[in-house]
Parts: structure tokens; sequence; C-alpha cells
């Protein structure tokens, strides 16, 4: 009899192992979607399939607000945060904290090789893994097509080019399109403003940081002369001093409304211009690399989006399920079908079905392999937001002294850069 039992005893536990989490729920916090159709149904299918359910918290489209509200969660041990998506900035801070799951176990080196190595690496921090990747970025120009052709143009090489073609155009459609302007960027005090600047700085042969030296290197020469230029030759005068205050959105929405010559964006926007539902300029848009300054080279900040686990949730396998089904071949060339966002998995490159419809995908590829990281840094947050008060200021405030205001910046950082290393000592 007492064997019995205990064969049913050991039947049945086998069975509530194997069987479908039916029941379960995790939560999810993402932040707000710019194409939220195909995330309810990714989900759903998620959902069907597994039966477990996603209880999905939707935060600020921001990344900075979005870390803010993410790293509330974490601080507080929250078990209720199962599963995040989290920026390409965040890993080194989020492994040190000791907030997100090492991936090793369930995301072994040989699978990690159909993702773009920027990405991977981002995701890597003291030789582990702590994300996979879902969609790679990187900055992109997006310029208005028939404008260009109409003015005898190709798209600009250099920054000179793209400010002498939007003044010209601009002074060209006066009567026609009396609000149009010339560029539309994001150079609020946020994230994005790092990855606009980082784009200027280096594509004029300048650096932010020596983090072998430990050294910051904003009042360099190549670097004000940027800066200068955009503070100059840029805000109020290609763009409208509007730009100050423009995230992603805000600076999308001019130009889909036909209201800028060129625009910088990742590659996410292509999709929504090109839809006649959403865009005023579909089908009169093309994407090329951004400008360089003369003797730079082109460049565009990697970007991107990584799945990630919370070290404290309750849930991890199931969490894990969520993740390798978004992240799968599937759901990754689905994702881009339908939104035609560039996926993290290099083999949605190569899928025919995708190159079909999106032939600029080969061009992509090439793009994120040379997209340039921002510095890998545990405390990336306070470095940033360093970096925002200082370029912010400096384009907003008028007079307000660049060399000056850049090498106090660098003392600031230089002594974050310090505290870093004794900390890891
Ligand atoms: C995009 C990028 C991300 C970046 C953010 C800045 O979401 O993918 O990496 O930090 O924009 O606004």
């Amino acid at each position: 009899m007492l064997r019995y039992r205990a064969v049913i005893l050991v039947v049945t536990a086998a069975l509530v192992l194997s069987l479908p989490a039916a029941g379960e729920e995790i939560t999810f916090v993402m932040w707000k979607p710019s194409q939220p159709e195909i995330w309810n149904r990714l989900i759903a299918l998620f959902e069907q399939e597994t039966g477990i359910r996603i209880n999905r918290e939707i935060g600020p489209h921001s990344s900075t607000a979005a870390h803010t509200l993410l790293t509330q969660k974490l601080k507080n041990q929250d078990p209720d945060l199962d599963v995040f998506l989290m920026d390409v900035i965040w890993p080194a801070e989020f492994a040190s904290a000791g907030w997100a799951l090492s991936l090793d176990d369930y995301f072994p080196a040989g699978e990690r090789d159909d993702f773009f190595p920027a990405a991977i690496s981002a995701c890597t921090f003291r030789d582990r893994i702590y994300g996979v990747p879902f969609w790679i970025s990187a900055g992109l120009l997006y310029y208005r097509k028939d404008l260009l052709d109409k003015y005898g143009f190709k798209a600009p090489e250099t920054w000179d080019q793209m400010v002498a073609q939007a003044l010209e155009i601009v002074a060209g459609e006066q009567t026609e399109n009396p609000a149009l302007k010339g560029y539309s960027a994001q150079f609020k005090q946020y994230e994005g403003l790092v990855c606009n600047m980082q784009e200027l700085l280096l594509g004029n042969r300048g650096a932010l940081v020596d983090l072998e030296a430990g050294t910051s290197l904003l009042h360099t020469r190549r670097n004000v002369e940027a800066i200068r230029y955009v503070r100059d030759a840029i805000i109020g005068k290609v763009a409208p001093r509007g730009v100050l205050i423009y995230e992603e959105p805000e600076s999308l929405h001019l130009f889909i409304q036909g209201h800028a010559v060129f625009h910088r964006n990742w590659p996410y926007a292509l999709g929504i211009l090109n839809d006649p539902a959403k865009s005023r300029v579909s089908g009169k848009v093309d994407i090329a690399v951004l400008p360089r300054f003369p003797g730079g080279k082109h460049v565009g900040t990697l970007g991107g989006w990584q799945f990630a686990i919370s070290s404290f949730s309750r849930k991890k396998h199931l969490a894990w399920q969520f993740v390798r089904f978004m992240t799968s071949d599937r759901i990754q060339k689905l994702f881009a079908l339908d939104t035609a966002q560039p996926p993290a998995r290099k083999s949605v490159y190569r899928d025919p079905e995708v190159l079909r419809q999106y032939p600029h995908f080969k061009r992509l590829a090439d793009v994120f392999e040379s997209a340039a990281p921002r510095p890998a840094l545990a405390l990336y947050p306070m470095y940033s937001n360093a970096l925002q008060r200082f370029f912010h200021r400096v384009l907003a405030i008028p007079g307000m002294p660049l060399e000056e205001s850049a090498g106090q910046t660098d003392a600031e950082i230089e002594d974050l850069l310090r505290l870093m290393r004794e900390a890891d000592r």
C-alpha cells in the first residue's frame, strides 16, 4: 500500500513538472511602445501557446524615465517583477548591482552566435551575460528624398552639406510650406542627448572618455569644435530651438508632419514614416548614414533593447520561457515584418521574405556592425547625467563658456571614474 502511494506521488510530481505552466502569471515591464499592436499580438500568441499569462506594466517612453521606474522596483527587490526590457547601456549597472540574473546557464555561448556581436558584448559584464538582445539600433539620417531630388541634392556627406542643403530647401519652399524646418533631432536633457552628441563628437574624430587612463575628454579641441558647431550652426538655425526639449516622439512628429527636411532617429521610425495612416511623408523618405565632419567618419550610436530577468523573480524559469519565445527566430522575423524594425538576430537579415519587403535591411546590417557603443560603466546613469547636464547647458544657454564648462564636467566625471575604480578594488 505504502509503495503504491509512493508510486502515485512520484508520477504526480513528474506530471506537475512536465505540465505546461497553465494558470501561471509573470510580470513584464516595458516602456510605452511606438507600435503597440504587434506587442499585443506577440504577447497573446505566447499566452496561447504556453498557458502562461503576461501581466504587462507599461512605463514611460524615455529610456531615462524607464530606468527610474525599473531601478526603483529592483532596489526594493520587488519579487513581482520577473522580466523586463533593458537598454543597451544598463547591463554593467544591473549586473554589478546584482539586479539582473546572469543568463549563462540559459543562454550558452553557442546560441549567442546568431546575434550581432555588438549587442552581445553590450549584454556581457565580466564574462557573464545578463540579457538576450531583442532589437538593435543605430542613429540614422532620415531625409525627404522628394525635396532633395527637386533641388538636385544627394544625401549629405558632411554636416556642412546638410546645413547648406537644409537652408536652401527651406528658403525655396517658403511659400509652399512656411512651417518647414531644416533638421529635427533629440537635444532634450535625457539619454537621447548623449546619443546625438556622441555621434557629432566622434564624427569629428573626438572621443568622450579614455577609460584606461581614467580621463574625460570633453575639453579637447575636436570635441569643443563639434559642440560649438551644434550650438552655432544647428540649434536655432537649421533646427528650431524646440529640439532642446525633444525626445524621439516629438522630433519624429515634426518630420512625419512634413515639417522637416532632415531628421535623426533610430531605425524604428522608418516603418511609422512609411505608414500612410500615420504619416504625411509616406514614400517620400529615405535613410542614410549620419553626416560627418571633414576628416571624420560617419558615426551612429549603438542602441537597442534586451530582455533581462530580475534576480528577485520567483518565477525565473517561466520568465526564461518568455525571453526565449520573444528572441526566437520565428518571433524576431514576425516582429521585423510587422514593424520594419531591425531585430538583433542576424539570420533575419538573410531571410528572403524579409529582404523582399525591406531591402534596406542589408544596409542596416552594415551600420550595426560599425555602430559606436556608449561607455560601459557600472555607474553609467551618473556618468550620463553629468554629460546630459553639460551638453544641455552649453547648447541651451547663450554665452555659456564652452571650454570652461567642459573642463568642469571633465573633473566631475573623473571623480566618478575614480570612485568606480576604487569600488572595483
Ligand atoms: C533608443 C535606443 C536606446 C537609447 C535611447 C535614447 O531607445 O535604442 O539605446 O538609449 O533611444 O533615447
